[in-house]
C-alpha cells in the first residue's frame, strides 16, 4: 500500500495547484477559529450553503471569546437554517471549554482538540492541517470515498474494519509537505470529479492509480448503506397572533428535533386550537384558519405540519419569559428559529 500511497500527494498536488478552491471564505486567513467555525458548518452542510452564512456567522462571533460570552439564543439565531442544531450548541460548549481551560486560545494537540463537544478525529485532523499546516489525516465523507475507490476498499462503509483501514490508508497517504494544501486537495477532489454517482475519471489525476476504476467499479463504491424507510409524522404548528405584528413562540425543549430553537406551539389536532387557547389564554380565539400543509424532511423522517393561524386576546396570565415569547414581525428579536418556522413568519408578512 505505501507505494501506492507516496504516488498519490505529487500527482494531487499538481492537479490541486491547477484546478482546485483557493478562494473560499474560510481558506483566507485560516486561523484555527476561522478554520474550526468552517469545518463544523461542513459537516453536514453543502459549501455553497456555507458560504451563505459564513461571513456572516465571523463577523458576529469574532472569535472564541465572542462565541463563549453570547447567548445561546444569538448563536442559534445566526445557526437558523443551516439545520443540525446540536452542531450549533455544541460549538459554543467547546468555545466555553477553552475560554476556561486553555485561556481562550485553540489548543494546538489533537487530543485536546478531540476531547471538544463537535470535534472527531477528521475535524481535528482538518483544523491542525489547514490552520496549523501539520501533517494530519483527515477522513470525511468525501475523503472516504476517495480513498475507498483508489484502495478498491468493499467493506461496509461504516463497520469498525473499513474505517481502521481507511485511516491507516488516510495516514500513509498523507504528505510531509504541504500538508494543508493536499488536506484541501483531497477534499475538492471529492467534490468536484469523484463524486459520490457520476464519478468523472477521465479527468482525474488519479486515475491511473486507482484500483475501483481498473476494475470498472468506481461508481459503485463506497458500497451504499442499506436504505431505511423514512417514517412519515404529523405535527399542528399554531400561528397564535395577538394583533398584527406578534406571533406567540414556545422555546424547544435542548433534546429533540429544533432542540434549543424558539417554534411554533404544538396543537394535538387542528380541532384542538380552541381548547388550547381556552386553556392557556382564559378564552377562544376570534378567528382559526387552517392553512395548507408544510412538507419538511429530517435526516430520520419526513413531517407533515399543517400549520393553523387564530387571533386571539393577550395572555390573561402571565406566561414564563423563558419559555413563551411574543415575537415581534417588524422588530425579530436575535433567536433560533427552524427552517419551516422562518417560513411560516415570514408568510404572515408576505401573504401570496
Ligand atoms: N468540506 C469539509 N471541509 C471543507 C473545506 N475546507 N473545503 C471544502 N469543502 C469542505
Amino acid at each position: 500500500m505505501n507505494q501506492a500511497a507516496a504516488s498519490i500527494a505529487p500527482a494531487l498536488l499538481a492537479w490541486w495547484d491547477r484546478h482546485g478552491r483557493k478562494d473560499l471564505p474560510w481558506q483566507r486567513d485560516p486561523t484555527p477559529y476561522r478554520v474550526w467555525v468552517s469545518e463544523v458548518m461542513l459537516q453536514q452542510t453543502q459549501v455553497t450553503t456555507v458560504e451563505r452564512y459564513y461571513d456572516a456567522f465571523i463577523a458576529r462571533f469574532p472569535d472564541v471569546r465572542a462565541l463563549a460570552e453570547s447567548p445561546e439564543d444569538a448563536v442559534l439565531h445566526a445557526w437558523s437554517g443551516l439545520g443540525y442544531y446540536s452542531r450549533a450548541r455544541n460549538l459554543q460548549r467547546a468555545a466555553r471549554m477553552i475560554s476556561e481551560n486553555h485561556d481562550g486560545v485553540m489548543p494546538g494537540n489533537i487530543e485536546a482538540l478531540m476531547a471538544l463537544p463537535g470535534i472527531g478525529r477528521s475535524t481535528a485532523g482538518a483544523i491542525l492541517a489547514l490552520a496549523m499546516r501539520e501533517r494530519h489525516p483527515i477522513l470525511d465523507g468525501n475523503v472516504k470515498r476517495v480513498l475507498s475507490r483508489l484502495f478498491r476498499i468493499e467493506g461496509e462503509p461504516a463497520g469498525p474494519e473499513t474505517l481502521r483501514e481507511l485511516w491507516a490508508i488516510a495516514e500513509a497517504c498523507t504528505p510531509r509537505d504541504r500538508a494543508h494544501h493536499y488536506t484541501q486537495a483531497i477534499m475538492d477532489l471529492g467534490a468536484t470529479l469523484c463524486t459520490r454517482r457520476t464519478p468523472q475519471c477521465t479527468r482525474c489525476p488519479l486515475a491511473e492509480l486507482c484500483l475501483a476504476r481498473a476494475a470498472g467499479i468506481a461508481a459503485s463504491l463506497p458500497a451504499r448503506k442499506p436504505k431505511r424507510l423514512r417514517p412519515q409524522r404529523f405535527a399542528v404548528l399554531m400561528l397564535l397572533r395577538h394583533g398584527q405584528d406578534r406571533v406567540l413562540l414556545e422555546k424547544r425543549p435542548a433534546q429533540g428535533i429544533w432542540g434549543g430553537l424558539w417554534g411554533l406551539p404544538e396543537a394535538a389536532s387542528t380541532t384542538e386550537v380552541s381548547t388550547w387557547c381556552v386553556e392557556n389564554f382564559g378564552r377562544a380565539p376570534s378567528r382559526v384558519l387552517v392553512r395548507p400543509v408544510l412538507k419538511h424532511g429530517f435526516t430520520h423522517f419526513d413531517l407533515d405540519i399543517t400549520p393553523v393561524e387564530a387571533d386571539v386576546d393577550p395572555p390573561l396570565r402571565a406566561l414564563e419569559q423563558d419559555r413563551w415569547l411574543w415575537y415581534n414581525l417588524r422588530e425579530p428579536a436575535e433567536v433560533g428559529l427552524a427552517a419551516p418556522v422562518t417560513k411560516l413568519l415570514r408568510s404572515l408578512t408576505h401573504p401570496t
